[in-house]
């Protein structure tokens, strides 16, 4: 099973996050460049989303989509366990439908480069522009661009344990298809849960877009202004997408 079938690992491997700290950011994303004022989020590839269950807790109505049923019941019980509604949608987030806009949608954690094409980008961006009020932001976490001069291709490894799990993670890019922007990403997870040992691997491609491509996909769907590149945990942008880079995009009015 891929390890997005196994949330609770998956969470823990990428505990390292502080939803409080992103979320307070989106708040100040939200008052200075939101024109709407937010009620309703929705979290695209959401997974076990600590950012979701976060802002439940400060009164949002919240919705997760994902295509993996795991992560969706896993979000769904974790919301219950602490006495929040967390609605769920199952769909592919490249061609996607709500019956209800939204305030505010999110991808998180360089989730956009499974995204693996720019005709699906394309897709991707016309679901996200029917799902958003005009007004309204599409933050984007870690656009995956071109950064030959940063050490985007070295493995990482990190180790993290929850109570008596024990989790290594071993997580690297590989150059694919360098004509297309292709890359492979390969996660393993060796995990020892109560003394048993448990391994996972996963490997996927992934679509390295240049911010050219980025602006084309977005000048077709004539549905969003560029607002920036971002860095973490400021509101300082930046010329070009630098590695953990927040994007915003805002929903014209038509
Ligand atoms: C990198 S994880 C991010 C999870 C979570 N948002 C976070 O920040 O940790 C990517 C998520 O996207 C989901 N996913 C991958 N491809 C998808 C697709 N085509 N449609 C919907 N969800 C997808 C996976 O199941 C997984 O939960």
């Amino acid at each position: 099973m891929s390890i997005y079938g196994e949330p609770l690992y998956y969470e823990i491997a990428f505990s390292f996050i502080n939803p409080s700290r992103q979320i307070n950011l989106f708040e100040k994303f939200i008052k200075k460049y939101s024109k709407v004022k937010p009620v309703s989020f929705l979290d695209i590839g959401c997974g076990p989303s600590p950012q979701l269950l976060e802002l439940a807790k400060r009164g949002y109505k919240c919705t997760g989509l994902d295509l993996c049923p795991n992560m969706l019941k896993y979000l769904t019980l974790k919301a219950k366990e602490t006495g929040l509604k967390i609605e769920t949608k199952k769909a592919d987030f490249t061609n996607f439908t709500v019956k209800e806009p939204f305030d505010f949608t999110m991808m998180m954690m360089g989730t956009i480069g499974y995204i693996d094409s720019t005709v699906k980008l394309i897709s991707h961006l016309k679901s996200v522009a029917k799902a958003l009020k005009p007004g309204g932001l599409y933050l984007i976490e870690n656009f995956r661009t071109v950064r030959s001069k940063e050490h985007f291709f070295s493995p990482q490894t990190w180790m993290i344990k929850r109570k008596n799990i024990l989790i290594r993670v071993f997580y690297k890019i590989d150059i694919k298809d360098s004509v297309n922007g292709l890359e492979t990403e390969t996660i393993l997870l060796e995990v020892e849960d109560h003394g048993k040992k448990h391994l996972f691997k996963q490997k996927a491609d992934i679509k390295i877009f240049s911010p050219i491509e980025f602006f084309e996909a977005i000048k077709i769907t004539e549905s969003f202004e560029f607002l920036g590149w971002f860095n973490r945990e400021t509101l300082r942008s930046t010329e070009r997408p630098k590695i953990g880079n927040y994007t915003l995009l805002r929903r014209k009015y038509e």
